[in-house]
């Protein structure tokens, strides 16, 4: 059976992760800040809900000890925040530092903690959901804390997928796509029902070949 970690699950994308992969039959490890609080998530039915808050060391040391040994066969590092819509002139140095802490440290974080249950596992795929507001090359004047911090990731990421490249690791980066969340808005045009199923067909589909590309939750290849 294959095993999904997954952070952020308390709602939006990550939720809807939780529960395409549960109805796949795959076992879930659903991960969130408040899992008392996470009804819908707890409603799925019969997965593993953990305490995880990517920006504490402890939360994370913590979650990797008490699942030591277990194969983790795809991590999904999809925690986020958007931190300020704002841009040059109004830049909020503190809100920038904890929207790096959290879209780029986090992730990071994570993967060096998970990183024997994802190498020992089957798949060895961990996933990053970025953003193609992170490509430098469609880059435009705003958001520019958003932004900076999903091409920072993509630049970790890419280098994580060449570390551990000749040990089997698959690192992907997904754009979901502008999906109806609480971050994307309930005017975006796509679901999260739709944005999750363009990702887990890729995801299941993943080969070592695609280790270090930058996709499109429909499929697309997106320029750095
Ligand atoms: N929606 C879009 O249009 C869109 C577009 C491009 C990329 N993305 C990316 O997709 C991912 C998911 O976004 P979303 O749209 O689902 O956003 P969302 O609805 O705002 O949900 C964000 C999730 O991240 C969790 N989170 C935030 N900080 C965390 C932390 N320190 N530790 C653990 N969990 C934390 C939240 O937990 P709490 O419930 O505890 O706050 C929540 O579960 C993000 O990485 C985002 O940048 C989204």
């Amino acid at each position: 059976m294959t095993t999904i970690m997954i952070t952020g699950a308390s709602r939006g994308l990550g939720l809807e992760f939780a529960r395409q992969f549960y109805s796949e039959e795959c076992r879930v490890i659903a991960t969130c800040r408040n899992p008392k609080k996470a009804n819908e998530l707890n409603a799925i039915g019969d997965i593993d809900v953990h305490s995880l808050d990517v920006t504490d060391d402890k939360s994370v040391a913590n979650l990797a000890d008490k699942l030591r040994g277990e194969n983790i066969d795809i991590l999904i590092n999809n925690a986020g925040v958007i931190g300020q819509r704002d841009g040059f002139g109004r830049l909020d140095y503190d809100i920038w530092a904890e929207t790096m802490d959290t879209n780029v440290f986090g992730p990071m974080r994570v993967a060096e903690a998970f990183r024997d249950n994802v190498m020992n596992s089957e798949k060895k795929q961990m996933i990053f959901i970025t953003s193609r507001m992170g490509s430098i090359t469609e880059a435009v004047p705003n958001a520019y804390v958003y932004r900076s911090s999903k091409a920072a990731l993509n630049m970790a990421v890419k280098c994580l997928s060449a570390e551990l490249d000749q040990q089997g690791l698959i690192a992907v980066l997904f754009h979901p796509g502008h999906v109806q969340t609480d971050m994307g808005g309930q005017a975006a045009p796509v679901t999260p029902q739709k944005s999750i199923e363009g990702m887990k067909n890729q995801i299941v589909a993943l080969t070592h070949d695609d280790n270090g590309r930058f996709l499109s939750y429909d499929g697309h290849q997106i320029p750095w």
